[in-house]
């Protein structure tokens, strides 16, 4: 963290289209987005939403059809190319694919981008041990890739990534390639990267999980174009837009679907309420509320998690008896809490 209050990177009103006539495609449209200094920020979307696209813009591997570009304050859009090739240092990337040169050594590897800002050999070698013993893996510095398993190879990519000590590091799609567990481990990496090293952090995914687990805010990205942009926790609590919704709703199971309301309702038949669980109302307090002397009551449908410290999820409640007892019920539920 800086304490500056200049984004990380700005977009303003950033446009790059692709092709013309018949193959005229629009990848993004009208991109407004602020990236604070020291956040870990992610860009969620379907296959072909344009995710790539913008980290392709932010390190000016692309440039905008229209629109500006910064980064930490300083434009990328419009200067020379010797700038944008002396900004693009303090940028690092981290690939699907890890791009790993398969000749060289894990060491290697890390040391390559110190050899093309031509550091001396002794502070080489130096900072290559310090980057390895900080992804937890100096026993394999002599190691070549396909030696390794995805996530090591992985762990070599973010090394290198940050050889040079970058103040932003862009992840596309980094553990798409790796099993659930070895993408814990990566991504509890970029945590301890952000962490401890101050570095602000894009990670780009089509999955919520990768979210959940270490960005701070999120954007989410259709066609184009920004459709949601609000806390990791605000995201999942309260899912606006459609393709939010559905992202949110591959990984939480709390809240039954229409369809499930359907079976619900069949099976249990009585009053179906769904109450929402938080930190001011827990899974107790919302039962204590449903007792009742004239009600009887029964658990069919929920579930509760913790996102950013904060507890949310909801509970699905058949209620069964006299008609004034269960309307008594449902309105306390439906109370907000104060
Ligand atoms: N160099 C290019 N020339 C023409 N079209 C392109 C080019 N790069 C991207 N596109 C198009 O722009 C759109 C957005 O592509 P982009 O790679 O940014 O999507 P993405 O969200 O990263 O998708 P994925 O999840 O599959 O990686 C796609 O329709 C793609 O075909
Ligand atoms: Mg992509």
């Amino acid at each position: 963290m800086t304490g500056t209050n200049v984004p990380a990177v700005e977009f303003r009103s950033v446009t790059k289209v692709f092709g013309k006539g018949a193959n005229r495609h629009v990848a993004l449209d009208a991109i407004d987005l602020r990236i604070e200094q020291g956040e870990i920020f992610g860009v969620i979307g379907y296959s072909g939403a344009g995710k790539s696209t913008l980290v392709r813009l932010v390190n000016a591997l692309e440039k905008p059809t229209e629109g500006t570009i910064e980064i930490s304050g300083t434009p990328i859009t419009g200067v020379p190319e010797s700038e944008v090739r002396r900004l693009r240092r303090d940028i690092g990337m981290v690939f699907q694919q890890f791009n790993l040169f398969r000749s060289r050594t894990a060491a290697g590897n890390i040391e390559y981008p110190l050899k093309v800002a031509r550091w001396p050999r002794a502070a080489r070698k130096a900072r290559v041990t310090e980057l390895l013993e900080f992804v937890g893996l100096s026993e394999k510095a002599r190691s070549y890739p396909d030696q390794l398993s995805g996530g090591q190879k992985q762990r070599v990519g973010i090394a290198r990534a940050l050889a040079t000590s970058p103040s932003l590091l862009l992840a596309d799609e980094s553990t798409s390639a790796l099993d659930p567990e070895t993408t814990g481990e990566v991504l509890r990496l970029l945590k301890k990267i952000n962490r401890e090293l101050g570095v602000t952090i894009v990670v780009i995914t089509h999955e919520m999980d990768v979210i959940r687990a270490v960005a701070d805010r999120v954007a989410v990205l259709a066609e184009g174009r920004i459709v949601e942009l609000a806390s990791t926790f605000d995201v999942f609590a309260a899912p606006q837009a459609p393709p939010t919704r559905s992202f949110v709703e591959t990984v939480l199971h709390n809240r039954p679907s229409a369809i499930e309301l359907e079976v619900l309702r069949e099976r249990h038949g009585g009053t179906l309420v769904t109450v929402d669980i938080d930190d001011r109302r827990g899974i107790g307090a919302a039962l204590a509320t449903a007792t009742h002397a004239d009600v009887r009551f029964e658990v069919v449908y929920g579930g509760v998690s913790t996102l950013q410290d904060k507890t949310f999820g909801s509970v699905t409640l058949a209620l069964h008896g006299a008609e004034d007892a269960v309307a008594e019920v449902v309105a306390e539920l439906d109370r907000p809490v104060a």
